[in-house]
């Protein structure tokens, strides 16, 4: 603290006119993607045991969009949020110079997202960087791109959040619980040094809590071998000398590939998770509730959202929601969100707007940004 203290006296000395100003990251392009296909909460009836009535009262949610069985993929949909958001900054695909892809949901185990769509938008041989952390992904993944374009080590940076939900729910009544809530969708942004100042992202905040990882998760395919399951089984394994423990017939028999959630204990810890993150990015800036102009939440479930904006005592339109028509598009869905609260033109030059997440990890955060 002495030494940096003692560097940044010599500094002011050696140039007291001009002491650096910190280069803020804005975004200077957004762009979203929904698949065409419609699914209301009646078309589950098909499949599962549930009601459009229960699904409502409890989420929030009436539709969600489902993406082509094999025309879209996740990154052929954060594909097409991108060409949006590209062109929306007036810069082109060759501009380009670094790609952050958040998604739970990867064409492929591996190689990530990232890869895909470089190669899928003809890029040159830029970074492209996956980001794992589920309804969080966006925020991650924008805190990460904010940081390389403080540094200055890149000019724009493509940061996509994108999903395809629909490819490996468990649509029986065994997993109405999880699969009423998702939808496919895509979101994407240019993240650029900003021009003006006070102008960008102001700051970012990222938190983890992986005591409480297994309350939402996705177990298998994995490496694990239930050494984390606390006595539980997470994984039935076929006889074998050696590997068959990745993937195994029995893990498809026993219907252990799908997600898992324990809701309740997932509400319960996000309510006090999403009003604490936005209230610690508002002190960071010394700003208060009043001055957001509007908070995009992670669409994780209305009642949540509901229960935010009454602790944080925000008026309606101080607040962005679109869970009803998309469901919980985890890593797309501020993105989405956001994009959509622009176009509508309710997020305007010198705006205070806030996201914010909570999702499996548990991992949360929050972003502040002068528009
Ligand atoms: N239709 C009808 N009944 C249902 C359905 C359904 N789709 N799903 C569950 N039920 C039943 C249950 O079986 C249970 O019945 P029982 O009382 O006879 O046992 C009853 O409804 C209540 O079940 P709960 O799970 O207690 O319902 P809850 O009110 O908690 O709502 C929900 C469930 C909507 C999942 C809620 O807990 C929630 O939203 N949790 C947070 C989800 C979230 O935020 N996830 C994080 C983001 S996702 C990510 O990070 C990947």
């Amino acid at each position: 603290m002495l030494t940096e203290t003692i560097s940044f006296y010599l500094y002011s000395l050696y140039c007291p006119t001009k002491l650096p100003v910190m280069t803020l990251s804005k975004i200077a392009g957004i762009g979203r993607y929904v698949p065409e296909n419609i699914v209301t909460n009646n078309d589950l009836l098909k499949y599962m045991d549930t009601s459009d009535e229960w699904i409502q009262e409890r989420t929030g949610i009436k539709e969600r969009r489902y993406a082509h069985r094999t025309d879209e993929t996740t990154t052929t949909m954060g594909v097409e949020a991108s060409r949006i958001a590209i062109d929306r900054a007036g810069i082109t695909v060759a501009d380009i110079d670094f790609i952050i892809f958040a998604t739970l949901s990867p064409d492929y185990y591996f190689p990530g997202c990232g890869v895909l769509l470089q190669r899928a938008m003809k890029m040159k041989e830029i970074g492209a960087l996956d980001i794992r952390n589920q309804c969080s992904g966006f925020i991650y993944a924008l805190s990460v791109a904010d940081q390389f374009i403080k540094t200055g080590m890149y000019k724009n940076i493509l940061v996509v959040g994108a999903e395809k939900h629909s490819f490996g729910l468990d649509f029986t009544t065994r997993g109405r619980n999880i699969s009423v809530i998702f939808g496919d969708g895509a979101g994407a942004v240019v993240l650029q040094p900003a021009q003006e100042v006070g102008q960008g992202i102001l700051s970012t905040h990222l938190h983890s809590d992986g005591e409480s990882a297994e309350l939402l998760a996705m177990f298998n395919p994995g490496t694990h071998a239930n050494h984390w399951n606390d006595g539980r089984v997470l994984a039935d394994f076929d006889e074998a000398e050696i590997g068959q423990m990745f993937f195994s017939h029995a893990m498809v028999d026993k219907a252990q590939v799908f997600p898992v959630m324990d809701g309740p204990a997932v509400f319960k810890k996000a309510i006090i998770k999403f009003p604490e993150v936005i209230m610690e990015a508002l002190k960071k800036n010394g700003l208060q509730t009043s001055d957001i102009k509007v908070l995009v939440p992670h669409q994780a479930n209305l009642r949540i959202a509901q229960y935010v904006q009454q602790q944080l005592k925000l008026r309606d339109d101080q607040v962005y929601n679109n869970i009803e028509r998309y469901g919980n598009t985890t890593a797309a869905s501020i993105p989405i969100a956001l994009c959509e609260a622009w176009e509508e033109g309710r997020v305007k030059n010198g705006d205070l707007v806030c996201l914010a997440a909570f999702g499996s990890g548990f991992t949360w955060g929050s972003a502040l940004i002068r528009w």
